[in-house]
């Protein structure tokens, strides 16, 4: 299951940006510190760094990346070394276009064995995936998870722009809706993996799986017989307790749904949307609906996409049109100006 590692054409790249000393301070203020972990001093991280030989951007790990990924992999990961979250990386899961996962021994203080790190790929510093439609209605969120302020003014002028900064914020909001998502729905009991922390460029979570080898996702597994039944009604519970409190996840499918002794985990979040702010909402979370039935059908379950979407939504959200949606979102947005300008 674990993949062999693969030549990242585009890192390099990415890591000169990285270290471009004009961007530094920019960059600098949109890391991630998470505030529940005691910080090292700078002498502990040289005094361990100089112990452990992991010297000129490289480090000792058991998996050992290519080339050019070992740059932007020991960037993306330095943080939740030193922040006692992982002690090694064993492997990658996987290498995907968007973002590569990997499995790492966790820290004895986290109380995990292993822990799956969510590597964003550098393509997505410039080359975000086609994200408007989620993007509606949702704030641009900074390094610390909350909102950016309308009256920063640095911030606002740099959305939408090119430049590396704009397109760093966008990143950081992309991927720190992912982290906020899951700690949300982990709270709520959904079956997500248990989010750790965030780093500038990378998401840690509970890993799904053993050394050997990463949870399948469901579209790998063969189910037994009596399965499909018991894992579409999970599903269709995550489904409902998600829009009780208003989230889609935006792309559901077996592709997403890891199977790992007989249970689903819901994974990939951060093109979640809120079912009260996105005027697509319903054909986003029809879609969602759509893809998990056409899975279980293949199943033998007997499902239907359509009368299922709207019931739930009906349960939870009401009988609503694309306009009475936008005029929420709009309303939505009326207030939070009114908001910031109190600030
Ligand atoms: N918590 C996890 N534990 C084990 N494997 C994971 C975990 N999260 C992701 N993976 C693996 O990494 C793959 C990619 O992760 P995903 O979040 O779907 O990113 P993307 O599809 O955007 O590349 C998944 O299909 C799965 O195989
Ligand atoms: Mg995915």
């Amino acid at each position: 299951m674990h993949q062999s590692q693969t030549e990242f054409d585009d890192a390099f790249d990415y890591y000169e940006t990285r270290h471009d000393p004009s961007l530094a301070n920019e960059l600098r203020q949109l890391r991630i510190r998470p505030d529940h972990r005691r910080r090292k001093t700078e002498e502990q991280i040289l005094a361990e760094i100089a112990e452990t030989g992991a010297l000129d951007g490289g480090f000792n790990t058991t998996y050992q990346p290519s080339r050019y990924e070992a740059g932007w992999l020991f960037d993306s990961l330095r943080g939740f070394f030193e922040q006692d979250f992982i002690t090694d990386v064993l492997a990658m899961v996987k290498g995907g276009k968007e973002a590569s996962v990997y499995c790492c021994r966790a820290h004895p203080s986290t109380g995990e064995k292993l822990l799956a790190a969510k590597v964003y790929r550098p393509r997505q510093f410039r080359n975000l995936r086609n994200d408007k439609m989620y993007r509606e209605g949702r704030e641009i969120l900074t390094a610390d998870g909350k909102p950016v302020k309308k009256t920063d003014t640095r911030v606002m002028r740099a959305l939408g722009k090119k430049s590396a900064f704009g397109v760093q914020v966008s990143h950081t909001s992309w991927l720190m809706y992912e982290y906020t998502t899951m700690q949300r729905l982990y709270r709520w009991g959904a079956d997500v993996p248990r989010p750790y922390a965030a780093g500038n460029n990378a998401v840690l979570m509970g890993y799904l799986g053993d050394e050997a080898q990463a949870a399948p996702t469901l579209s790998e597994v063969d189910l037994g017989p009596d399965e499909p039944e018991r894992l579409f009604d999970q599903v269709m519970d995550n489904i409902n307790l998600m829009l009780s409190h208003g989230l889609i996840h935006g792309d559901l499918s077996a592709y997403n749904l890891l199977y790992w002794q007989g249970r689903l985990s819901i994974i990939d979040w951060p093109q979640v949307t809120f079912a009260e702010a996105n005027s697509r909402a319903r054909f986003i979370f029809d879609r969602d609906v759509e893809r998990v039935c056409q899975y279980f059908a293949g199943q033998g379950v007997r499902c239907d996409a359509p009368s299922l979407a709207e019931e739930i939504w009906l349960r939870h959200i009401g009988d609503r049109t694309e306009e009475q949606a936008l005029e929420a979102r709009l309303m939505l947005d009326r207030r939070e100006a009114r908001n910031t300008d109190d600030d």
